[in-house]
């Protein structure tokens, strides 16, 4: 994926957020750092296994979570814009803290080894905002914007032996949830895809021998590859991407800015897979 799409795609979904939730998001991204963020992988190789990964799953969990509040949204309580896209952009922010990427690759952190990026998110949020009550108070982030972003984190893996401490309880984490499903399945198999030889019937054999075989029925029809009108949802993004680099999104986070030169400065990285995992979950 290019930096520059990701970094439009990224112009687009912050331009959702109100002023408080673009506060909430830069004080996250301070605590951590951009170019940590700008740099962490999503996973060690399920899927988005690269250096900048995280942002470009998390791009299409905020993407994927607001795609679904516009088709299911109808005549009941709206959904809250905030916590889809906070939620998209930071339900794997505890990776900061799970795993490492380095020079060596992409592998689990020492601390990673016995504690999961669910719970280790919810408790960045909670010390970022500690650090600067003031700020929080100055833009009028409200305590329950808070509470729900780690709600989303302890929530996003659905159940506990997937390494969620909770259930998703607002309709906003199940569409976390869902989104985050989504992109991880469908960047795993395609990935997979990418990287089999396909039989007449499209049927593609898993890159990683633990997984089973992947279907892709569209090699069987030689139906085109997708082009980029595919989806309603990137056409409104696009547009709003053009208004944002108008200077509509206003106190967009620096990270935006300095995707490119976080990508220019990516180095190749081998992933590790000497150490196997406590949990096969990684989305
Ligand atoms: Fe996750
Ligand atoms: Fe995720």
């Amino acid at each position: 994926m290019p930096a520059e799409t990701l970094d439009a795609r990224w112009a687009a979904v912050v331009g959702r957020l109100t002023h408080a939730g673009k506060t909430l998001l830069s004080m996250v991204l301070d605590h951590v750092g951009e170019d940590a963020y700008l740099r962490m992988a999503a996973a060690e190789r399920m899927h988005h296994a690269c250096v900048g990964g995280l942002r470009w799953h998390s791009i299409e969990v905020a993407e994927g979570a607001l795609a679904l509040a516009s088709v299911f949204e109808g005549d009941g309580p709206p959904a809250c814009l905030d916590n889809l896209v906070l939620g998209g952009l930071l339900h794997d922010i505890g990776k900061l803290r799970e795993m490492q990427v380095d020079t060596v690759g992409i592998r689990r952190s020492v601390e990673g080894r016995s504690r999961y990026h669910t719970t280790l998110g919810s408790e960045i949020i909670a010390v970022a905002c500690a650090l600067a009550p003031d700020r929080l108070e100055a833009a009028g982030v409200s305590p329950t914007l808070i509470a729900h972003l780690q709600h989303v984190c302890e929530s996003h893996h659905l159940q506990k032996d997937w390494g969620s401490p909770t259930a998703p309880q607002s309709r906003e984490a199940m569409f976390i949830h869902l989104a985050d499903q989504a992109s991880a399945k469908w960047r795993q198999m395609t990935d997979d895809a990418a990287t089999a030889s396909a039989d007449d019937g499209g049927w593609c054999g898993a890159a990683d021998g633990r997984r089973s075989p992947v279907w892709i029925p569209s090699r069987a029809l030689n139906l085109p590859p997708v082009g980029t009108s595919v989806r309603p949802v990137g056409t409104e993004l696009e547009h709003r991407a053009e208004t944002a680099s108008r200077g509509a999104a206003d106190e967009v986070p620096s990270a935006t800015e300095r995707g490119a030169d976080a990508a220019a400065r990516s180095v190749s990285v081998v992933v590790l897979r000497d150490h196997v995992p406590f949990h096969q979950q990684e989305d």
